[in-house]
């Protein structure tokens, strides 16, 4: 099943030059993909899932979700969308500075208006071993806990689309890869998961790897990996 299709996407930033980090991006993510974005520093992969993620406005091309087209929908149906369908795993943990984790993780399950599920926010605190940090705001968390946050904030929703900015970022080998079996996982029960990673060890762990060249998506084949 196809859960969400970029064609020909453009994208380009205007600050004093014109910056066009996605010139030709085409992809399709179905259910129970695990698709890898690779590429340099710079070259458009955190944009590239922006866009998908509904969050960021495209020049060109078509974006759909489940067959409906992103460009039509109001802010108040993107939002929907976000909040029910779509989880985020950003680049930078951006959790909310004033807001303890346990906080946090309430706040993202009651966006659109939803009532809080204690025991789901405990499960997922578990999952990621963070019970015993509940009650501690961002700052007071170190960068391996605030990812692991993240991921347990991506998953309040069961969501159809993951969307995962370099997630083994700042995480020792033990939790990295059960990061990435979680992400396996979610792919198994549906879900369709994009993983921007520069680690080609954890990229192997994907069942498809694209690479993002000149504002183009291209296959990672045995040749281009040799690269
Ligand atoms: N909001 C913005 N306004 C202007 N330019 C931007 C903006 N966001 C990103 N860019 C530029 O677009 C290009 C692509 O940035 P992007 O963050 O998508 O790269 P990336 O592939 O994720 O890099 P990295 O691997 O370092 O995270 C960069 O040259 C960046 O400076
Ligand atoms: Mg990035």
């Amino acid at each position: 099943m196809e859960i969400c299709k970029l064609e020909h996407i453009r994208k380009d930033y205007i600050m004093g030059e014109t910056v066009s980090p996605l010139k030709d991006a085409t992809l399709t993510v179905n259910s129970g993909d695990f698709v890898t974005v690779e590429g340099p520093s710079g070259i458009g992969k955190s944009t590239l899932l922006y866009v998908m993620g509904t969050m960021l406005q495209w020049e060109a091309g078509t974006y759909t979700f489940e067959g409906r087209d992103v460009a039509a929908m109001t802010d108040n149906e993107k939002s929907d969308l976000r909040a029910e369908k779509i989880g985020f795993m950003f680049q930078d943990t951006n959790l909310i500075q004033a807001l303890t984790l346990r906080e946090n993780l309430i706040f993202a399950q009651q966006v659109g208006g939803k009532k809080a599920d204690k025991d789901k926010v405990d499960e997922l605190l578990m999952e990621f071993d963070l019970l015993d940090r509940g009650d501690f705001f961002p700052h007071q968390l170190s960068g391996g806990q605030r990812r692991r946050a993240m991921a347990a904030r991506c998953l309040i929703h069961n969501p159809l689309l993951i969307l995962a900015d370099e997630p083994t970022n700042d995480l020792d080998g033990i939790w990295a890869e059960k990061i990435i079996q979680m992400l396996k996982r979610e792919a198994s029960r549906g879900a369709g998961v994009v993983m921007v990673t520069h680690n080609t060890h954890w990229a192997k762990q994907a069942n498809r790897r694209c690479y993002l060249e000149d504002g183009a998506l291209f296959p990672v084949t045995e040749e281009t990996a040799a690269l």
